[in-house]
């Protein structure tokens, strides 16, 4: 059976993408997709001081590269413009010890949601009360054990996982906070599995149907968990803060009806994260400050509007945080130009990594950019689509990309933006050993998550361990 040639099969004559632009010089960096550290000086790429061939030369690549500046002034930005609020870093973006110790230097919270995340983040450091705790699917074991570490806050998604955490709360004898996940019916303008909020999905409980309500009677009526408030996300990566608007006025409405009906007012509300970063030109993100004006209007204009006291506001940035913080270097390993009907070529610049550090490409059809890290190259500009090593045809990193046109085997490659859900969704497909992350600052690179080795993929091979 044959079917439809997607956008990985041009058709004849390239098809460039409506915002991408030839530049005139290929060398030149676009700021605002960049750790605000980064520089190219004479062609050598540097990021926190660090430059990238001095890097790869010392580590190997391919590498995500954190830059420690860059992500701190990132996350106190956020603490600044939402000074009233709490701001909960969603770890599910990137998460290490680092990471995680950044976090709570920098004033902030942080959001787990795994028992993975929540290893990290108590192996950290962190606080335990200062900890969220997500997940639609959280076991018996999973959520006695974030009781037990005294996580300041759960998030119920289910009627089943109500009873479940009432049942581990009584079982050790304590009081658990909670907050309800409620779905607020909204489509947010995104990616169809990052989108959250409308009903047809997994999480949350929803405010049209009656459900979120019925829940928010069973907390309330449950012995051991006492209700902070509610809690909505409504998807990822977007720029438009009517989805927000709409989203805040209907969770808002439910608060006040719980205040009216329930007897009971909430003290808290979180309104999630999903705040975007640019990876291309075509994006134009807001700045934290911008973001907490407006966020902040629409609640205060919802609460007056309802008469009601506005309770104390939480966000869970993660991709605004770290996104831009990271980028990927790899090395080239071929150039191939082929030949497409209608006399077009394209070049395809293969890297030395590709889906298994960076799924984003092929899950979501995520947009990247790049650019030569490692010299300065005179020749005129080519249009190159940038593929992993993978036995796969839409292992993609970046799709459309002008890159100099003698690029050759050895150059080194960065991609910007890098920081969110790459090295989190990082696999093993093929074996890959995923990527180290590397931080910079002031001209020191440390390694803060070790390259995985051979050994590492045996381990768990218990055939081959036994024998
Ligand atoms: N809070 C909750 C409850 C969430 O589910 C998420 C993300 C966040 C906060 C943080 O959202 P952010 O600010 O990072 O957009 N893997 C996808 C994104 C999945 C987002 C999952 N939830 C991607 O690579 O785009």
């Amino acid at each position: 059976m044959t079917h439809e040639a997607g956008w990985a099969h041009a058709p004849g004559a390239l098809r460039l993408p409506s915002w991408l632009r030839e530049p005139t010089d290929p060398n030149e960096l676009v700021p605002l997709l960049w750790s605000s550290t980064t520089r190219k000086v004479e062609g050598d790429l540097t990021v926190g001081g660090v430059a990238l061939a001095d890097l790869a030369a010392e580590f190997n690549t391919p590498a995500y590269v954190l830059d420690e500046d860059d992500f701190r002034a990132r996350a106190r930005a956020f603490r600044d413009a939402f000074a009233d609020y709490d701001v909960y870093y969603a770890g599910k973006a990137f998460l290490c010890t680092t990471i995680a110790r950044w976090v709570a230097e920098e004033g902030l919270h942080l959001d787990v949601c795994s028992p993975g995340e929540l290893a990290v983040a108590l192996r950290a450091g962190v606080d335990p009360a200062r900890i969220g705790y997500h997940g639609n699917n959280k076991s018996h074991p999973e959520l006695r054990r974030a009781v037990d570490a005294g996580v300041g806050r759960i998030i119920v998604d289910s009627f089943t996982e109500i009873a479940r955490l009432a049942q581990v709360a009584t079982d050790l004898g304590t009081t658990t906070s909670v907050m309800i996940r409620v779905t607020a019916g909204v489509e947010a303008h995104t990616h169809e599995y990052i989108a959250t909020a409308h009903e047809d999905q997994k999480f949350g409980f929803s405010i049209t149907s009656g459900d979120a309500l019925e829940a928010v009677r069973r907390v309330v009526a449950a012995e051991g968990l006492e209700l902070l408030g509610l809690h909505s996300h409504i998807g990822s990566q977007i720029f438009d803060s009517s989805g927000f608007e709409v989203a805040a006025r209907r969770v808002l409405a439910l608060h006040a009806r719980v205040a009216s009906e329930v007897g009971l007012t909430m003290p808290e509300m979180d309104l999630g994260g999903g705040f975007g970063i640019a990876y291309t030109t075509q994006d134009d993100p807001s700045e934290p400050a911008q973001l907490a004006i407006e966020m902040s209007k629409i609640v205060e204009h919802e609460c007056r509007a309802l008469g009601i006291e506005q309770p104390r506001l939480s966000i869970e940035p993660g991709r605004a945080i770290v996104g831009p913080s990271m980028c990927t270097v790899y090395t080239v390993g071929t150039v191939k130009p082929v030949a497409l009907d209608g006399g077009a070529v394209r070049t395809y610049v293969s890297v030395d990594g590709g889906m298994s550090d960076n799924i984003r490409t092929a899950l979501y059809d995520a947009d990247y950019s790049c650019t030569l890290a490692s010299r300065v190259s005179q020749a005129p500009p080519m249009l190159a689509r940038v593929v992993g090593m993978h036995c796969e045809a839409g292992d993609i990193v970046v799709k459309d990309e002008f890159l100099p046109s003698d690029l050759t085997p050895g150059d080194l490659l960065a991609v910007p933006g890098t920081g969110a859900y790459c090295r989190s969704m990082a696999s093993n497909y093929n074996h890959a050993l995923r990527p180290p992350v590397i931080a910079v600052k002031d001209g020191v690179a440390r390694v803060v998550v070790r390259r995985e080795t051979i050994d590492d993929l045996l381990a768990t091979d218990v055939g081959a361990v036994d024998g």
